[in-house]
């Protein structure tokens, strides 16, 4: 034990933890300095969530030691490691929907007045004041916390872990609802806080937030230690090279899929539909086989406009043909039956059944369609599950597995996978690739071209980043203010094409 270090707040070595039939780390190894911003990384699965939960005593581990602020400490609950000084932001929200914004904040250290009830009216006004001074955000803090949208609820974690006084502060997947310019904040945060000498460990997928705001980086590989570096010395494909255990191409991360050639004719039309306040008199068309991606601001109606083609919320003027042929469309399941499947921004909260299996949560939205009492054979759901987790090399120890045990990127996969399943002429991917490491990312991009050239497939493909839209899609539709403002199509499809067309400095060739 002699070779512990005064260099290091925290030194977790020989880490093990045993799931039944999944080792999910093995000798696992990670050193954090005393006021670095330290990022661990690994591809969905390798561990990054459970090393966490390591030390925060949510797992007990199966073997190794951890030596915390001087120390040799065995966690055994979160709460004992929050009064240790861990404050941590898991990477699924755990907050109670049911209480207000305050009681969420406050809970178990709730101001109390003389007689040591709950001071509810100090409770309100800190928490006001802590989400606008710290994070620039004015909301009613009364309201229940279920009002909020999830980005919002991801920052309330923020301010609840930033509050407590800690020594280390961890945050997993943080920023993956959150928009550049909340991202923009957190860093800011991050950023005092590193200076008044917090250590912070931060989990993110996206590479350009590591390579912003971290000073090292520790890999995971499968659940081994790969190594740390600084990451001015460790080159992004370097860094891909080692999560992914195999050497990259440069050109093969950067280069654009061959894009798919829709065909003449339309799968679905819109003319002039309206969802008050949310889409305002959409006219357009997709063709079979036709990737088209919806370009936008966060909040510039992106979501609506899915929402609205899917029938969550149907528009209350216009008409729409699918296949030729106006249509009705009055819910889901009428969308449903026309062939369409939509995958949503928020799997977290809307999609995820996490104690059904992962074969349970694949047939889910096909079952739902053929109708709930036309069972189908297990033979043929066992058949579906495994070929739908090797296509989409879902992580899991078999297909029983239940999903709530999934690492966090494999669950999407499970519900990309479900309504994959479904055999859809027209699927719609909100935000398909958020919290999806980079290696799984380009494949999912290829995916959705690929099934559309060779299924004739329709996607309509969200994403707010435009690197991704430029490599996938063979025309966008640029939406500010819940309206379509313009279209941009093969050679015209670039980020500063998609940039100038949102500002209303470029309006393409239509
Ligand atoms: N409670 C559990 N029971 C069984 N297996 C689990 C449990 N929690 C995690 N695992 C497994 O451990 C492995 C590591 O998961 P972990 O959540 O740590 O991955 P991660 O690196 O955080 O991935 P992601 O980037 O997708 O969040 C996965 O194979 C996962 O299925
Ligand atoms: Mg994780």
């Amino acid at each position: 034990m002699s070779e512990a270090k005064g260099d290091f707040i925290l030194q977790m070595k020989d880490i093990d933890m045993f799931f039944p039939g999944v080792k999910a780390l093995q000798g696992a190894r990670f050193n954090l300095k005393p006021g670095e911003i330290h990022s661990l990384m690994g591809e969905n699965g390798a561990g990054k969530s459970t090393l966490v939960k390591v030390l925060t005593g949510v797992y007990e581990k199966t073997n190794g030691q951890i030596y915390y602020d001087g120390r040799y400490i065995t966690p055994h609950s979160p709460l004992e490691s929050q009064q240790m000084g861990i404050s941590t932001v898991y990477q699924e929200v755990n907050l109670c929907a049911n209480l207000t914004v305050a009681e969420n904040i406050y809970i178990g250290r709730e101001p109390r007045g003389r007689f040591g009830a709950i001071d509810w009216g100090t409770m309100s006004a800190q928490a006001s004041r802590l989400l606008s001074e710290k994070l620039g955000l004015d909301i009613d803090v009364d309201k229940v916390l279920n009002f909020y949208p999830v980005a919002m609820q991801q920052m309330i974690a923020i301010a609840r872990a930033i509050d407590t006084k800690c020594k280390i502060l961890i945050l997993d997947e943080p920023t993956s609802s959150l928009s550049d310019r909340e991202t923009e904040r957190l860093f800011k945060i991050m950023r005092q806080l590193k200076a008044d000498g917090i250590s912070i460990i931060f989990i993110s997928h996206f590479l350009e937030q590591i390579y912003t705001i971290c000073d090292r980086i520790t890999v995971l590989r499968d659940g081994h230690y790969i190594g740390e570096y600084e990451t001015r010395d460790l080159p992004r494909i370097q860094l891909i090279s080692k999560m992914m255990g195999k050497e990259v191409d440069e050109n093969q991360i950067e280069s654009n899929v061959d894009k798919s050639r829709p065909s003449e004719e339309n799968f679905i039309e819109t003319e002039a539909v309206t969802v008050p306040g949310k889409v305002n008199s959409l006219s357009m068309s997709i063709k079979k086989g036709e990737v088209v991606g919806f370009a936008g601001l966060l909040g510039s109606g992106r979501t609506e406009i899915a929402e609205m083609l899917f029938g969550i919320t149907p528009g209350t003027s216009g008409t729409i043909k699918v296949d030729g042929v106006e249509v009705s469309v009055k819910s889901p399941m009428d969308q449903m039956m026309n062939r369409l499947a939509f995958c949503p921004e928020d799997r977290k909260v809307q999609a995820v059944v996490g104690d059904l299996s992962v074969r349970e949560n694949i047939i889910l939205a096909l079952q739902a369609k053929d109708g709930m009492f036309r069972h189908m054979p297990r033979a043929r759901q066992n058949e579906l599950a495994d070929y739908y987790i090797d296509l989409l090399r879902i992580k899991v120890s078999d297909r029983e597995q239940r999903l709530k045990n999934l690492s966090g990127g494999n669950q999407q996969k499970v519900i990309i996978a479900r309504w994959l399943a479904t055999e859809p002429n027209l699927l719609i991917l909100d935000e398909p690739t958020r919290g999806i490491d980079v290696g799984t990312k380009s494949e999912i991009e290829a995916l959705a071209v690929r099934l559309a050239k060779e299924k004739g497939m329709s996607v309509v493909f969200i994403s707010g980043e435009m690197g991704e839209m430029v490599r996938t899609c063979s025309r966008l539709l640029i939406i500010r203010d819940h309206e379509k403002i313009t279209e941009l199509r093969d050679s015209e499809i670039s980020t500063a094409h998609i940039m100038q067309a949102i500002a209303g400095d470029y309006h393409g060739s239509n």
